[in-house]
């Protein structure tokens, strides 16, 4: 039994080795209508139109397990600290298809949990395949939030903003929406996040240097950071990412 046995197992998928180490140049095959079709990893919009395939290619083949990772090392943080999760509201960020989601809520058990993503398919998927799962979905870019947005997000007082694998690689969450997302949590609150250290992309540079920076001029207070495991590669190798549980100070 694996914690991810509710998503079913559909479409054939199978992976193409991979042509550089690149996460982003991951494709696999699936059969989807009884056509067989090659699949960009990354190529959300298409992926999340298509019920559960995103997860069937990450959670099933590629065996990604950082939503019960993250989760199962929060909980820990929490309990140690005596959290009431009673009055948890919590934002999260690059939220797709809401596998992440589903543990914030149901292994978590946060009351109030709304979500954001630049996707309007990740909204779509997660309605479709995971109904009543969110509070609400925004579909909105983190670094350019439509003014509405923006004035909702501040009006909800999260005390918890989190995001799981939506950093780095150029179709993930840029810093300037990192920072948005930091000053949306209000002080106190819970920030959760997922970043792959020691890695030569730009992104994931800027990003562990950013949330270096929080914890070391004190805007953040670190109460657990740990490696990981996320994911296979396409290529058989094992990929590790930190997770970092910090208070907003
Ligand atoms: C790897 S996927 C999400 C994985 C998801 N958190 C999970 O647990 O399965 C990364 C997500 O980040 C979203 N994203 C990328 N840039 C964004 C932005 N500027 N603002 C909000 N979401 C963004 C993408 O649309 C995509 O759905």
């Amino acid at each position: 039994m694996s914690d991810y046995d509710y998503i079913p197992k559909l479409y054939d998928v199978h992976y193409d080795a991979p042509e550089t180490d690149r996460q982003s140049d991951e494709f696999f095959w699936a059969t989807v209508g009884g056509c067989k079709q090659r699949f960009n990893i990354h190529d959300y919009a298409t992926l999340y139109r298509i019920p559960w395939l995103y997860d069937i290619a990450l959670y099933h083949n590629l065996v990604c397990r950082t939503p019960t990772e993250m989760s199962a090392a929060i909980d820990k943080v929490w309990a140690a600290a005596g959290v009431d999760r009673s009055g948890l509201r919590a934002l999260e960020l690059g939220a797709g298809s809401g596998a992440f989601g589903h543990e914030l809520r149901h292994t978590l058990r946060i009351p109030h949990l709304e979500a954001i993503d630049i996707c309007p398919e990740a909204a779509e998927a997660a309605n479709r395949d995971r109904a009543g799962l969110y509070d609400a979905y925004h579909i909105d870019d983190l670094t350019n939030l439509s003014p509405a947005a923006e004035t909702t997000l501040r009006k909800a007082k999260f005390n918890v903003v989190a995001m799981a694998s939506a950093t780095g690689w150029g179709n993930h969450i840029p810093l300037a929406g990192f920072e948005t997302s930091f000053d949306l949590l209000i002080p106190g609150g819970w920030y959760i996040f997922h970043v792959k250290p020691n890695d030569p992309d730009p992104e994931c540079i800027e990003l562990c240097a950013w949330v270096a920076d929080k914890v070391n001029n004190g805007a953040l207070k670190q109460a657990y950071r740990g490696s990981h495991f996320h994911r296979k590669s396409s290529n058989g190798s094992d990929i590790y990412y930190d997770v970092v549980v910090g208070v907003k100070q």
